[in-house]
């Protein structure tokens, strides 16, 4: 479609667009995402913000004050110290990435440990500013043990990655140990908490044993968090924490034209919509509507394991946090007759299984819907 020359009727347009939009899978029966969905009644307040922009906080003095207000809070939730930063980012993409420019540029080595589970945004990062990344070996619990991220230490390591809620099976690696061992070695330790970061404290409020993960442990160094995903937020909105706010300088630019005189983000211009959202959001659940939230997200989990079990499937293992992973055989073929039944889950190939997310806005009833067409497809996979 070229560029229109001439205008369009509107009711055309919206006509087109809406019509586009009936071919999206409802979010309700997309089961395999780690995205929020956004509620009906905070919407306004995005679009109450749209048009702010908080890469030029001067002329929006109120809305910079929302996101200070917010980083405070987020900062607070992961028990960081007085010293402590955080900047908004477009997600854990963003934040691995600033992540992993501060700890290249703080310790001056050339190499990254990553898990082997650790998300794709790490190639990324390292393709785009070519570092390279050694990775260690999961072991067979599909967490890295720290004895391996001991042994894959040499003079070369700038810094090591750990994640709480891995992408395909929502484990957390042992945070713990491996703090121990960047601290002795003088490592820069960064976590992944894109997904796990907002349900892993409320699940330890209710007595799930999980390990730590935050600023508690004296080695780590610095955390992404997703507001988008596990916080219930609007899309986009991350969280990027530093131990101490002086290392931003690391990766600081001058921003001649713009009211502040540095940025320390990688996005420029960005709207203050998805921060008003959030900061609306937190307020009103506060960390007993999170824990309310979490414990339902673990409940609906449980629920739907007994739920495939009964029907004879298997899951990859016990789940840690609010994720499933459903074994499967020719897995591809799996997805794309749910997708024909307007279901959409996630795979993960190399186990031979499809990754479902249990978001606080599902149901029993969903779930209940969605097994029963898993097995009709999967009767006509098999045969
Ligand atoms: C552990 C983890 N880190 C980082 C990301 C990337 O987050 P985003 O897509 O918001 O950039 C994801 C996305 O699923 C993730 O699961």
């Amino acid at each position: 479609m070229g560029f229109p020359e001439k205008p369009r009727e509107w009711e055309e347009i919206k006509r087109e667009i809406h019509q586009l939009r009936e071919k999206d899978i409802p979010f309700s029966r997309i089961l395999g995402t780690m995205c929020a969905k956004p509620e009906e009644n905070l919407k306004k307040i995005y679009m109450d913000f749209l048009e702010t922009n908080l890469g030029d906080p001067r002329k929006f003095p109120g809305t910079k004050e929302i996101e200070g207000k917010l980083t405070d809070m987020v900062l607070d939730l992961f028990s960081a110290p007085k010293s402590a930063g955080c900047r908004v980012v477009s997600g854990g993409t963003e934040g691995n990435m600033l992540a992993v420019a501060i700890a290249r540029n703080m310790k001056g080595g050339e190499e990254l440990l990553i898990p082997e589970h650790a998300h794709f945004s790490f190639q990324k990062i390292a393709k785009i500013a070519g570092i390279k990344i050694r990775v260690i070996e999961t072991s067979k619990n599909h967490v890295i043990n720290p004895r391996d991220v001991l042994k894959n230490i040499t003079d070369k390591t700038f810094g090591v990655v750990a994640v709480a809620g891995t992408t395909e099976l929502g484990l957390i690696d042992p945070i713990p140990d491996i703090s121990d061992i960047c601290f002795d070695n003088n490592l820069f330790l960064h976590v992944d908490a894109a997904f796990g970061g907002f349900i892993i404290p409320f699940l330890k409020d209710l007595g799930h044993d999980l390990p730590d993960f935050d600023f508690k442990l004296k080695g780590v160094s610095t955390i992404v968090a997703d507001g988008h995903k596990m916080g219930g937020c609007a899309i986009p909105l991350g969280f990027f924490m530093v131990r101490d706010k002086e290392w931003f300088r690391y990766i600081e630019v001058e921003t001649p034209y713009v009211s502040t005189r540095y940025q320390s983000t990688f996005l420029g211009t960005r709207s203050g919509g998805p921060v008003a959202y959030g900061y609306v959001r937190f307020n009103l659940l506060g960390r007993e509507g999170f824990r309310e939230t979490a414990r339902r997200c673990m409940e609906l989990t449980m629920y739907a394991k007994k739920k495939l079990e009964e029907k004879g499937f298997k899951i990859f293992m016990e789940p840690v946090l609010n994720v499933l992973a459903v074994v499967v055989k020719d897995v591809d073929r799996v997805i794309e007759k749910l997708y024909e039944r307007g279901w959409g889950v996630n795979p993960i190939r190399k186990l031979s299984s499809f990754r479902m997310v249990i978001q606080p806005h599902m149901s029993k009833e969903i779930i209940d819907k969605f097994v029963e067409d898993l097995e009709y497809v999967y009767k006509e996979v098999k045969t």
